[in-house]
């Protein structure tokens, strides 16, 4: 297994650890070449070179001088050391968010100004997008190819359709009972806190930066500690796009010191987070025991993938598989409970266990390959341990169940049969390569038992009915429901979660009023002949 895994590993090409202290020392980055991409992706050299916090527009070491190590998940060793913002750090970086949004230029120059400013950016992201997707999978361990040709293109994409709003936010004319003059006018909330998680740093980071930006707040954005080096990138390309400093500061560091500061600061004004439940419940308290900032959580999932008797079988094997492995299982939405109706029950496992196992799991950097590591040791462990409990509660493992090489954080595609509710690994969020086939007989059944989560994030559908699709598309209680597709991102397409996955959505335009105030200006009317 060793020599099978040194062969599948290659390095990073050309690997640098140059630290940038400013935006002028930034060098022109090596372009991707298509012209070898055969057999082997070929990537273009990656560069860490930004590795200290991003407070005022300048890259400065943490207070306390501390740094963290980011890991590679295809070997589990360092790839760089990242300053280690604390509660010193985001009182610095709010106080400069606070000043560039009292007394900076951005949210008085007009929303057209700003709108180009977003638009340049998109255009750089498009230019480093080589190379940004590198470094994504390198702190990721995803799929370069996913990345490169999902991720980033969404990125750019995000940014383009929240650039496109900064000029059509306004407010209305209000018709009152009474001689009153009355309009809301729609402005910024402020200082925006926005913490993020690991499994898309990327596309996490558009869908709060964006509609923060658009609406003309300035942000303190805490990274997640497991993936801290593409945000710092792109916050720089905002800068280089015309961004004025302090509006965007992004702070690297862990959970319980930087992003507790920031769920909890009295300057902060509006919290946005994506994460774990159990994390959501904790920053929804610092939230209200400080200032009572609003809040918007985007938190775990335990999506079901309904399969009914009519389907095409093969489709929705194919797609029941993508929306759980996807991202290595690493999704909050994944569909994590795939119901199939007994009549085809039977097909649909032999098929499913016959996807898993052709299932490609390797370096991430390589073409042609689907699934790359898990993000850590926490997640890998915590994935087997799911695994461990689905065994012992009799589920039945059809195929995968364990570690896969012998270097880095890398599972085995695994599928359960005959999974009960009331198992754990029917009832948690999982979060890895995972997947649980349960079997139901009718649609009031199935209902009832999708319902039955304290989660409520997605579904998904699988009918060729019209009626079975509209039936399960108002029961379900979910905040998407994907009828036979899943996965559908699109920067207009609202998400976010029912129940405990959740508070508000984020994208299109219900992520706009996340960060905006309403005020209503009432002046009298002067009593004149007409009225
Ligand atoms: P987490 O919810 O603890 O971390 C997410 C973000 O919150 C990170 O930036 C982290 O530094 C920050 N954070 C952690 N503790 C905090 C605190 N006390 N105050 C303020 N910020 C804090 O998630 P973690 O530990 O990375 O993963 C645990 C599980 O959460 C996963 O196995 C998965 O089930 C779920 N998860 C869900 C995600 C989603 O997209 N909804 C994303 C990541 C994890
Ligand atoms: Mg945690």
């Amino acid at each position: 297994m060793a020599d099978i895994w040194t062969l599948l590993l290659s390095p990073v090409p050309e690997i640098k650890n140059v630290q940038r202290r400013n935006f002028s020392l930034r060098r022109e980055t090596p372009r991707f070449s298509t012209a070898a991409l055969t057999e082997e992706l070929v990537i273009p050299p990656v560069q860490v070179n930004y590795t200290q916090l991003l407070i005022n527009g300048k890259f400065v070491d943490s207070a306390s001088g501390k740094t963290f190590p980011t890991f590679d998940p295809r070997t589990g060793e360092v790839i760089a050391h990242v300053a280690e913002g604390d509660a010193e750090d985001i009182n610095r970086a709010v106080s400069a968010a606070r000043k560039a949004f009292d007394e900076g230029p951005w949210p008085k120059m007009t929303a057209y100004e700003r709108s180009r400013i977003m638009l340049r950016f998109a255009d750089l992201v498009e230019k480093h997008s080589d190379e940004l997707a590198a470094l994504e999978t390198w702190d990721n361990g995803k799929p370069y190819e996913q990345a490169s040709q999902a991720e980033l293109p969404m990125l750019a994409r995000l940014f383009r359709y929240y650039a496109g709003w900064a000029d059509k936010i306004h407010g209305l004319t209000v018709p009152a009972d009474g001689p009153y003059h009355v309009q809301t006018l729609h402005e910024p909330i402020g200082v925006a806190g926005q913490i993020i998680p690991w499994n898309f740093p990327l596309l996490m980071f558009a869908w709060k930066v964006g509609p923060a930006l658009a609406c003309g707040n300035t942000i303190v954005l805490k990274t997640a500690e497991q993936t801290p080096l593409t945000a710092l990138y792109v916050a720089n390309l905002f800068h280089e796009a015309g961004l004025p400093p302090g509006v965007l500061n992004i702070i690297s560091g862990f959970g319980p010191t930087a992003g507790a500061a920031l769920a909890s600061h009295m300057d902060v004004d509006k919290l946005a987070f994506t994460g774990s439940t159990e994390t959501g419940k904790i920053v929804l308290g610092l939230a209200a025991k400080s200032n009572l900032k609003p809040v918007t959580l985007e938190l775990g999932g335990k999506s079901p993938f309904i399969v009914c008797e009519d389907a095409d079988i093969d489709k929705a094997v194919e797609l029941a598989h993508f929306a759980l492995f996807f991202n290595q299982g690493q999704c909050c939405c994944a569909g994590s409970r795939t119901y199939v109706h007994e009549c085809v029950y039977d097909e649909f496992i032999e098929k499913s266990k016959a996807r898993a196992m052709k299932r490609i799991v390797g370096d991430p950097f390589k073409k042609g390959v689907e699934q790359g590591p898990q993000i850590d040791t926490e997640q890998f462990e915590k994935v087997l341990r799911y695994i461990r409990s689905g065994i012992e509660s009799n589920a039945t493992l059809e195929c995968g169940g364990g570690r896969l090489g012998s270097k880095g954080f890398f599972i085995q595609p695994t599928v359960f049969s005959n999974v009960q509710d009331d198992m754990l690994i029917a009832k948690d969020e999982i979060f890895g390569p995972v997947q649980s086939i349960l079997k139901f007989k009718d649609l009031d059944e199935v209902i009832k038992r999708a319902n039955t989560t304290r989660y409520g994030l997605a579904a998904g559908v699988f009918t060729k009915n019209v009626d079975t699709a509209n039936t399960l598309s108002r029961a379900l209680k979910a905040g998407t429901v994907w009828v036979n597709c899943f996965d559908v991102f699109d920067a207009a397409i609202p998400f976010g979660g029912y129940k405990m996955s959740g508070i508000g959505r984020e994208k299109g335009i219900y992520s706009l009023h996340n960060y905006l105030q309403v005020k209503a200006v009432v002046t009298p009317l002067k009593k004149a002949a007409w009225l």
